[in-house]
């Protein structure tokens, strides 16, 4: 594209922003309820819901209380749900086995939305984080997270949730050569038709902060999660990582957080067309939602500013905790 102008007067670039009409036919990008994913926090009990102190307006809600917010999210417009369980700190293991427990709160919430909104995508977690005594989303071994009994445990968990309906597996873990051995799994399992969300560029970001004490992980959590995610310093690393997730046979990649790494998003879809999501992370609302709760912005308007950020860096959707908001809004 030449990108110039002709001289001005020639040229008034403000003529294309003189009204609501002009600007709404030259405008590049929008955002639609299509683009939405909606992170959602399982606990256990009937008809409960407690409010996630550093994300106000997010609350953990038990399995019931899950579908009939699915059911809304649905008739709103909002195509697919993502589960994070929340696991009682006296449940959490060294095995982490109740990650692969067919009947664990995150499968259980899954068959229960499947049943009530079959129509709704249900997307899902893998990763050993929320089980594991450690708070960490491998093994801890010697005080090393090893990788590749790891990554035989994330694929029983994978097998797990797409026995439970699951439509997406998101594998949060960054271990290497998880997604090859789920895909090889799931093929094998006659799970053809489940996709892989890979978190291909993951970086160890303070950002996930607040989803820590949502799942109830930040207690357990001891150092860093640095030898597994991405140095925040990385670019070109990222291609790399998603390049080979890709070959090993994600359908859909992911780069998290979502608005610092706006740069990476647009090198990722630029350099291979995936379809390519952004998840606006837990540190991203609390910080939307603190400023907006104290009166120093608009809430609303930096909300859908912020998502539709996201579809000019070029995804094409984006896991946020405003789903319901904002699809509200676009729904007008
Ligand atoms: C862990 C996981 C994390 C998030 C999703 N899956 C946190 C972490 O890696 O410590 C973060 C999501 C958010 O901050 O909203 N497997």
């Amino acid at each position: 594209m030449d990108p110039r102008l002709a001289p001005f007067p020639a040229s008034r670039p403000r003529r294309l922003r003189q009204s609501p009409a002009i600007r709404a036919l030259v405008q590049e990008n929008t955002l639609s309820v299509d683009d939405l994913i909606w992170p959602v926090f399982v606990r256990d009990g009937v008809n409960e819901e407690e409010a996630v102190v550093s994300m106000p307006g997010v609350t953990r809600k038990s399995v019931d209380l899950i579908v009939k917010a699915a059911k809304e999210a649905w008739s709103l417009g909002i195509p697919a749900i993502c589960l994070f369980p929340y696991i009682d700190p006296a449940l959490k293991t060294e095995d982490c086995a109740g990650a692969w427990d067919p009947d664990n709160l995150s499968n259980t919430a899954i068959r229960a939305i499947k049943d009530a909104v079959p129509d709704m995508a249900v997307m899902t977690d893998v990763a050993l984080d929320p089980y594991n005594i450690n708070g960490h989303d491998g093994y801890v071994v010697d005080g090393e997270i090893v990788n590749d009994r790891t990554v035989e445990a994330l694929v029983k968990m994978t097998l797990a949730q797409a026995d439970a309906g699951a439509d997406i597996i998101g594998p949060s873990d960054m271990m290497d050569g998880r997604i090859g051995a789920m895909r090889k799994a799931l093929e094998d399992a006659g799970h053809s038709r489940v996709t892989i969300m890979s978190y291909a560029a993951k970086y160890a970001s303070a950002f996930y902060g607040p989803f820590r004490d949502a799942v109830g992980a930040s207690g357990a959590l001891k150092g860093d999660k640095k030898t597994y995610q991405m140095n925040p310093g990385n670019s070109d690393e990222a291609l790399r990582l998603v390049a080979r997730d890709l070959e090993e046979g994600a359908d859909m990649v992911m780069i998290k957080p979502g608005m610092p790494y706006l740069d990476i998003i647009r090198r990722v879809k630029d350099s291979f067309g995936a379809p390519t999501f952004a998840y606006q992370v837990s540190g991203e609302y609390a910080m939307i939602r603190a400023a907006a709760l104290n009166g120093w912005v608009d809430g609303e308007k930096i909300m859908m500013e912020s998502l539709l950020g996201f579809k000019r860096a070029g995804c094409d959707g984006v896991l946020t905790y405003f789903a319901p908001e904002a699809a509200k809004i676009l729904n007008g």
